[in-house]
């Protein structure tokens, strides 16, 4: 069977363009796949966090996958930092990876531009998200379309390590959605949707009430034409907001588009957040159930168990590979 590999970042709520670009994904997949999903811990850590809110995050990120659907028994579901071997072979692909190509990231640039203090994490988080995906052999990375770089240096990453060690890994392949790949802000359609906006109101959160989901939507920005048509250059906040309507109702936008001929944007957004709602009720539900049970931990420690059990096997054809420690 071939195999998954993907995470995500417990840092703070998770947005709409988490669960459109990954979770969405991840529960359409993993029937045909053998499935290992992961709260990357480490990785949130390359900016500072609060050690109590982090530990919330966490667990909160974990419900949330089940919530939405992940079945445990199908997929692996686990937290890094109780994999050990996720930063041991982080560190073995740091020492093959370039400063250059590292400092060339658009995510490192991003967040590094114009700050004072960076932390050394944040430029080598890359070879990190590469052991993350080479450990678990995985053939196919369901992603947002801005972890698509990360992705092509971890195909290098593992190319490079082939050629100059021994040929153990596999080439992992990008998979990106069609539709909803990368979501947008609701007050800059020209901006992905992200979790660090300051602006509250450019994102919405899979644990936002029924009226700050209306709300949202309501103030979010469109265009004076009044036109309910998908024209991503022209129309850059109508097309987010048929996206979303598109990937939550399961509808395709042609039959949006056609449904709203003749129609303004006021009706439009009334059922779009309708529709977002109702989406998301059966996920709250089952996240307020899980968060803080037992049935959660227990969960996670199989999965972990789970997890050590293959990322130890490949670690220790690294070490082999590179000649650390003493043959075994
Ligand atoms: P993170 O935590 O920023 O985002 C998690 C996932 O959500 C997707 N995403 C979006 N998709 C569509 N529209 C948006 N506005 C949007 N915002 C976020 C991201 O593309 C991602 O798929 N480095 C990764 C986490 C990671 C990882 C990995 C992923 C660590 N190791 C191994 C895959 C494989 C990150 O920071 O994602």
């Amino acid at each position: 069977m071939k195999k998954i590999f993907s995470g995500i970042q417990p840092s703070g709520v998770i947005t709409l363009g988490n669960y459109v670009g990954a979770i969405k994904q991840f529960i359409e997949l993993q029937h045909d796949y053998d499935c290992y999903f992961c709260v990357v811990d480490q990785h949130a850590i390359t900016v500072p966090q609060d050690r109590l809110e982090l530990r919330k995050n966490i667990r909160g990120l974990a419900a949330l996958y089940i919530a939405a659907g992940l079945d445990h028994k199908k997929a692996t579901l686990f937290v890094q930092s109780e994999v050990p071997a996720h930063a041991q072979a982080g560190w073995m692909l740091q020492c093959i990876s370039y400063i250059g190509e590292l400092e060339r990231m658009t995510q490192f640039k991003d967040k590094s531009t114009g700050k004072e203090a960076v932390s050394a994490g944040l430029l080598t988080y890359p070879p990190l998200m590469a052991a993350d995906i080479l450990l678990y052999e995985a053939d196919l990375v369901p992603v947002g379309e801005d972890q698509k770089q990360h992705l092509e240096l971890t195909r290098d990453l593992a190319e490079r390590f082939n050629n100059r060690y021994n040929e153990i890994f596999t080439i992992p392949e990008v998979r990106i959605p069609k539709v909803g790949a990368r979501i947008m802000s609701l007050q800059e359609p020209t901006k992905k949707m992200s979790k660090s906006d300051s602006n509250q109101r450019a994102f919405i959160t899979l644990l936002d009430t029924p009226k700050q989901i209306e709300k949202k939507i309501k103030s979010a920005v469109t265009d004076s034409e009044g036109i309910i048509k998908f024209d991503r250059e022209n129309k850059p906040g109508v097309s987010n907001l048929l996206s979303i309507y598109s990937i939550m109702s399961g509808k395709t936008i042609e039959e949006i588009e056609t449904d709203y001929a003749g129609k303004g944007y006021g009706d439009f957004k009334a059922d779009l957040a309708e529709v977002v709602v109702q989406a998301l009720a059966p996920i709250q539900e089952r996240y307020y159930e899980l968060v803080d049970s037992k049935e959660l931990d227990d969960i996670l420690d199989e999965g972990a168990e789970r997890a050590k059990l293959k990322a130890n096997r490949m670690l220790r054809k690294m070490e082999n590979a590179m000649g650390l420690g003493r043959k075994r």
